[in-house]
């Protein structure tokens, strides 16, 4: 854990003076804590007994010309593996959940490049507080990792969940945080995502709602694990995940050529929704069909099944093929019919029929030739997490 570091953000609660144990605690196993303490934690613990045990300059202003100068906001939010907010008070649970960054604890965790790990320590109805558990919601489905405060008798005399858990217990859970997950490595995963546009002429074209969400979180969960991801792309508007290696196209025909390229593949994950079909001749030039009153007809011809075609390979096919499916009824029949179909060795269905189109949750079953798994209902990120560890263990 030697090259090891993490931002460390003590809030105003009771429980801030245990941080300075984790910091020594941390300091034992080798990881560097640099700290930021907000104006309330400064009633509980000093910048000085702070920076005494950190052995580094505790920051408390956002506005201060020598840090600006020295390290800005932006850097001190990315210069650490991990940002551990720690104690997490009911107040900057609230504005992280919500984006407010008015202070130098809420700009960094606004600006990090970096996974946050909340441990909320408050009184027990503050915590069962509907507020409070939207707040914890809400920061899961971004991604952050905020832990269940643990049970017992509190500061305030009252009893149930809301103290701290023991240093112990967080510098564990922080030290696995801080060792990379190589479960991956060494393994090249092409994956394709987003919809696919298919041109009726120059202007015009055809194509789906696909946000590319649901693929980019995949990508980004498996690159998190070591693999090498090859993310072939239609037209999205959200940013790549840092580190894979992305090949943006327009239609299906161009997706399997591209997908055919990164070959060889470990895995091939066709998350895409891919057009079945496209105009049989796009028009070289803008087609003029207003003002008749006859309807105008297009013609379509069947566009390749990219995963069909992967799964079939018989030089190349990569060794894990994994189509999806969305389906609102007999999800695991139909699933189970696309597997034979398509000749791929999983299916995650994705189960459409409650709340899960446009909602922030999703859930999915995953379809084998010999079983079927059926995941939590949780956000994308989640869903990715959960996607990527089963692909880990099949591949290795
Ligand atoms: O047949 P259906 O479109 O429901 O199958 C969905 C699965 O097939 C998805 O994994 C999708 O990426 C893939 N697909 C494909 N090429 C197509 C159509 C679908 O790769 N032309």
């Amino acid at each position: 854990m030697a090259d090891r570091s993490i931002l460390l953000i003590i809030t105003g609660g009771v429980a801030a003076f245990k941080s300075l144990e984790l910091i020594r605690e941390l300091g034992r196993a080798g990881v560097k804590s640099r700290v930021i303490l907000t104006k309330a934690a400064q009633e509980f613990v000093t910048p000085l007994s702070v920076s005494a045990l950190s052995g580094e300059k505790c920051f408390t202003e956002l506005f201060d010309l020598n840090d600006e100068a020295e390290m800005g906001h932006i850097e001190l939010s990315r210069s650490a593996d991990l940002v551990v907010v720690c104690p997490a008070t009911a107040d900057i649970l609230a504005k992280a959940a919500n984006g407010l960054a008015n202070d130098l604890a809420s700009t960094a965790i606004l600006a990090t490049d970096k996974r946050v790990l909340f441990a909320p320590a408050m009184n027990v109805r503050m915590w069962q507080h509907e507020a409070v558990q939207r707040n914890v919601q809400r920061l899961r489905d971004d991604g952050a990792i905020v832990l269940d405060p643990d049970e017992g008798l509190m500061a305030c005399g009252e009893f149930g969940p809301g103290r701290l858990p023991e240093i112990s217990a967080l510098k564990a859970r922080i030290l696995a945080e801080l060792t990379p997950d190589t479960s991956l490595s060494g393994q090249h995963i092409l994956i394709t995502a987003g919809p696919t546009r298919e041109p009726i002429d120059p202007v015009r074209y055809l194509s789906n709602h696909s946000s590319g969400r649901q693929g980019y979180a995949i990508a980004e969960a498996l690159q998190a694990r070591g693999a090498k991801v090859t993310l072939v792309s239609g037209p999205v508007s959200i940013a790549p995940p840092n580190g894979v290696n992305l090949v943006p196209v327009e239609t299906a025909q161009d997706m399997l050529k591209a997908c055919e390229t990164a070959l060889p593949a470990d895995a091939f994950i066709s998350v895409a929704a891919v057009a079945d079909w496209r105009p049989a001749k796009p028009a070289k030039s803008k087609l003029k069909i207003k003002g008749g009153d006859e309807p105008v007809a297009l013609e379509f011809v069947e566009n390749p099944d990219i995963l069909k075609t992967l799964s079939h390979k018989t030089k190349n096919r990569p060794g894990l093929v994994i189509g999806f499916a969305a389906e609102t009824n007999d999800v695991e029949a139909y699933a189970r019919g696309k597997l034979e179909k398509k000749g791929c060795d999983w299916i995650i269905a994705n189960d459409v029929s409650g709340d899960v189109m446009g909602g922030m949750n999703n859930q999915v079953n995953l379809i084998t030739k010999d079983g079927a798994e059926r995941s939590p209902n949780a956000s994308k990120t989640q869903i990715a997490n959960w996607i990527a560890d089963r692909i880990a263990k099949a591949l290795s």
